[in-house]
């Protein structure tokens, strides 16, 4: 049986007002999640404060990317062992922002995923097609050249010890959720592309759906078969938002 995992990505949002408030928030309820795990994930330069904040809770830290490689001439980047260090247990790779407007393709994404795995970060690989992607009806072919760059690189074990969130770009941040059903398919789909090279990495592997998830429609998005919690933008940014999510499914 696998966990729910619902994991909040706060992109480019918060100061360390806002943060203190919403993680304590957060820590108020998240006793009442049951089983489900819980993440965070704050822009890089709050993880400290983060990592403080949420020390000896159930709420587990991630971060929204990761730098390729390990040390060096990097200008800019932040590195798997820089996040090991403050406590990271998650690092997202691929988010559809990182691919549109950072120009960030499979190959680069895999090699981050690697990043992740290598520094013992549990990559959170997002995958995910456009609107026009899915109205040309290629949405599986999409889903399937974003799994197989990661896949030829690190082997499919290695997404036995991953999780995957499908992420329709036309749903992010547009308040257009896919229906459980159009999410199912695309989840059921992954599940059975990777059952087809190892069916105990197709059982194991925790598939997050995000888009637009809210608490009025977690729910029944977390009910469906396929679908193992979520990765919420825009509602995890509020305590009582959030929280109602992470006590949906399980
Ligand atoms: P929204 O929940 O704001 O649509 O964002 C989803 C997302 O991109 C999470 O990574």
């Amino acid at each position: 049986m696998r966990q729910t995992l619902v994991a909040g990505n706060w992109k480019l949002n918060g100061s360390q007002e806002s943060i203190k408030t919403l993680v304590s928030g957060i820590l108020a309820g998240v006793g009442d999640t049951g089983n489900n795990q819980v993440a965070v994930c704050p822009p890089f330069i709050y993880i400290p404060q983060v990592a403080e904040l949420v020390r000896g809770s159930k709420v587990a830290l991630g971060s929204q990317d990761i730098c390729d490689q390990d040390a060096g001439a990097f200008t800019g980047e932040v590195s798997g062992p820089m996040l090991r260090e403050f406590g990271c247990r998650y690092a997202i790779v691929g988010h559809s922002e990182r691919r549109a407007l950072y120009a960030e393709d499979d190959e680069f994404t895999a090699r981050k995923f690697a990043a992740a795995r290598n520094n013992g970060l549990t990559p959170i690989l997002c995958v995910g097609e456009t609107l026009d992607e899915r109205e040309q009806g290629i949405t599986e072919d999409v889903v399937a050249r974003q799994l197989d760059a990661v896949i030829a690189l690190e082997g499919i074990a290695a997404l036995g010890e991953a999780v995957i969130a499908y992420e329709p770009v036309w749903a992010i941040g547009t308040g257009k959720t896919a229906s459980p059903q159009q999410a199912q398919d695309v989840h059921a789909f992954i599940r059975g592309k990777l059952a087809g090279l190892d069916q105990a990495v197709a059982d194991k592997v925790q598939v997050l759906y995000g888009g637009s998830v809210k608490g009025s429609n977690a729910a029944e998005l977390f009910a469906m078969q396929d679908i193992d919690g979520g990765l919420i933008g825009g509602a995890s940014l509020n305590a009582e938002d959030f929280l109602a999510i992470c006590k949906a499914g399980g």
